[in-house]
């Protein structure tokens, strides 16, 4: 059995150091007048684990509604990047349930491209290409343990084909509008002209809907953003009682997002051993732990442009909540 090439461009990636960086992010963001986490930090494996039940919500939607635009689209994304050879680059190594779907189609439409799922972490690499290889025994997978667009400049520099870059599930909604242009920047900057790639955006839809998406009733949504708080107890020496803060989530029509936090219910005192320091809470503080920005299909062409791109295909589901949109590299 071949089994999936994995190329490490991070040989001396220095997990130390970032555990430093969490410490440091966690002090610098818990000592702001106004609070806040990195919401990246709630992603380890305890935290991936729950966004994977989200996903299965039912008020989650835009996993279904991006499952769909795949589903329904796929051929003709398919007959759109039909070029000999493409690399089908994964930014986020997730659990390839949705690049399943678009994979699928490509292999019935005879496309002949490689799947890279590159990530920073080896682990998260290594089990998504073990199971795309498990699905697709023939489709050939060539993982990369690296930053995105060091990965990407360097498949660029490759002269192995067209690489067509995937960004999908609207994690692009988790920037600031000045992180997301910067991104942009930086993604076309690691591409050569005529490259693509697919994007994700949650549209702005009934202020209800969105809201709901946020606060499930099995409560998993709240659970997975106090994981950055039980992370911070289990990796930083941290005695934060999860029970002591109480997650909130609304939609902010100023900001244009689902902004989420997690409020003390209580005064309190926090100590981080790992910090040397104690953190102090006035009843009904707030912790700013996620933006989960929502766009329009003006917002999202201006994106595109703003960035050096211009607009291939655009793809939503029947109900209009959600766009994939698929951006040529200029
Ligand atoms: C993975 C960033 C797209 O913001 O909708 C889901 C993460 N947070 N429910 C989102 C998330 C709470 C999700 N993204």
């Amino acid at each position: 059995m071949k089994s999936a090439e994995v190329v490490n461009k991070n040989q001396d990636f220095d997990y130390e150091a970032a555990e430093g960086e969490f410490a440091r992010d966690v002090l610098h963001g818990l000592s702001q007048t106004c609070k806040s986490l990195p919401c990246k930090y709630i992603y380890d494996d305890v935290g991936t684990e729950l966004f994977s039940r989200i996903m299965s919500l039912p008020e989650y939607y835009p996993a279904g509604c991006e499952a769909e635009i795949l589903e329904t689209y796929g051929a003709v994304l398919a007959e759109t990047i039909r070029e000999n050879p493409v690399n089908l680059v994964e930014l986020g190594a997730g659990d390839g349930q949705k690049t399943r779907i678009l994979i699928g189609h490509l292999i019935n439409s005879g496309n002949e491209f490689t799947y890279v799922p590159l990530d920073i972490s080896g682990a998260a690499v290594r089990k998504c290409a073990k199971n795309l290889r498990s699905s697709f025994p023939d489709l050939r997978v060539r993982g990369m343990v690296s930053d995105y667009f060091d990965g990407l400049k360097w498949l660029a520099s490759q002269d192995c084909g067209m690489n067509v870059a995937l960004f999908l599930g609207s994690t692009i909604g988790n920037f600031s509008s000045r992180a997301r242009a910067e991104f942009l920047n930086n993604l076309r900057g690691s591409l050569n002209p005529g490259d693509m790639v697919l994007v994700g955006f949650d549209l702005v839809k009934d202020a209800e809907l969105m809201i709901r998406a946020y606060n499930d009733s099995l409560g998993v949504t709240a659970q997975f953003n106090k994981n950055i708080l039980a992370r911070i107890n289990r990796e930083l020496g941290g005695d934060f009682d999860l029970n002591a803060f109480r997650y909130f989530s609304t939609w902010d029509e100023v900001s244009g997002g689902i902004q989420s936090y997690l409020i003390s219910k209580r005064p309190q005192k926090v100590r981080i051993e790992a910090l040397s320091e104690t953190f102090a809470f006035e009843p009904w503080e707030a912790i700013h732990t996620e933006s989960s920005y929502k766009f329009s299909l003006p917002q999202i062409r201006k994106l595109a442009e703003d960035s050096g791109f211009e607009t291939a295909g655009q793809y939503l589901d029947s109900g209009r909540y959600f766009a994939d949109c698929l951006w040529k590299a200029v």
